[in-house]
């Protein structure tokens, strides 16, 4: 039986979370991660709709049962340009909520005051004094290994830095993989982990069709944090966040910053070559756990099998000491 803040705090079986993926985590894959004893996030990105929002929430429970906990995340820095997207998460009384990529401080009491546990993904120590001062429950270390939008400090290195700094309950996300890396952040100091990448060969999630396919036959080394997907489908992220993706034909062609950089292709010019159709061009964003990704298998699936795992694994790390 697990017993951690994060399964204390939201009355769930398993130290885990399913990531708020924008375009990949829909209700289907939130309620499978919540019926296996997590709790799965919505990724409402950007251009979500309040139908879109409604339609999501019927699968969660289709998938988790009729009185199943939401849980959505969005991004904080397109809520600073329209929050109407706020309130119609709010509107399903979520569990928990996941403000990420800036400053939460004018969206927490909001949260707080229709009920939602607010975390907050972070990149560095600065955005760490950044969200404890806006009021969030609790932060994820989210390390540059990650899938999606993500910072440029590895998780290790992060999460070893944010727990020593705060007395906040901390997560972890990036590069978790199996339950040896799940042991792994929990020994650490974590209280839980972000599952993102590891549950995107789930038949549960939306996308693409080449998406899984891409995936299962990507390795760790196959990914690259490039910004040329934001320019090429108009994404206007802020540029401190770039994206990790899968390598393919269009980041081999347009890719040619250095990680750091922005890339030097004008958006005109990257948006006018890409098609998101074209598996060989359309982007996949994933992370360096894309190497421990080899089948398709259900989300719940994933999730029990890595908590499992981890489970035994840190029993066992016991003997470690005479
Ligand atoms: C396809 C994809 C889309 C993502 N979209 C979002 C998003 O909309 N909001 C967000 O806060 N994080 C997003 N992320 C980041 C995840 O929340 C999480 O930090 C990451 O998946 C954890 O690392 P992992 O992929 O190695 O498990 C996304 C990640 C992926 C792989």
């Amino acid at each position: 039986m697990w017993n951690t803040w994060l399964t204390r705090t939201l009355n769930i079986d398993l130290p885990i979370l399913g990531a708020p993926m924008g375009g990949r985590a829909g209700g289907e894959l939130a309620g499978q991660v919540t019926a296996a004893g997590g709790l799965g996030m919505i990724g409402a990105a950007r251009y979500a709709t309040p139908p879109w929002l409604a339609e999501q929430a019927e699968l969660v429970r289709a998938a988790a049962g009729p009185e199943a906990p939401f849980a959505f995340g969005l991004m904080t820095w397109s809520l600073d340009q329209d929050d109407a997207l706020l309130d119609a998460v709010l509107a399903y009384s979520p569990k928990l909520i996941s403000l990420s990529f800036g400053d939460p401080a004018p969206y927490v009491p909001r949260a707080k005051d229709a009920g939602a546990v607010v975390i907050s993904q972070i990149n560095s120590l600065e955005d760490l004094r950044v969200v404890e001062a806006a009021g969030v429950d609790a932060v994820v270390a989210q390390g540059g290994e990650a899938g999606g939008h993500t910072g440029r400090i590895a998780t290790l290195p992060l999460l070893q830095e944010v727990v020593r700094a705060t007395d906040l309950p901390v997560l972890a996300a990036g590069g978790i993989g199996t339950g040896a890396g799940l042991a792994a952040v929990l020994a650490a100091g974590a209280h839980g982990a972000l599952l993102g990448t590891a549950l995107l060969a789930s038949p549960e999630t939306v996308g693409p069709d080449y998406a899984i396919k891409v995936l299962l036959e990507a390795g760790s080394a196959d990914t690259v944090y490039t910004d040329v997907f934001d320019k090429a489908r108009h994404q206007p992220w802020p540029t401190r966040w770039f994206g990790r993706a899968l390598t393919n034909d269009f980041t081999a062609q347009w890719h040619d910053g250095d990680g750091v950089a922005p890339s030097s292709g004008s958006e005109e010019e990257i948006s006018g070559a890409y098609d998101g159709a074209d598996p060989s061009v359309g982007v996949v964003y994933a992370g360096q756990a894309a190497g421990l990704v080899d089948s398709i298998r259900p989300a719940g699936e994933v999730v029990r099998t890595i908590a499992a795992d981890a489970e035994q694994r840190l029993r066992a790390v016991a003997g470690v000491l005479s």
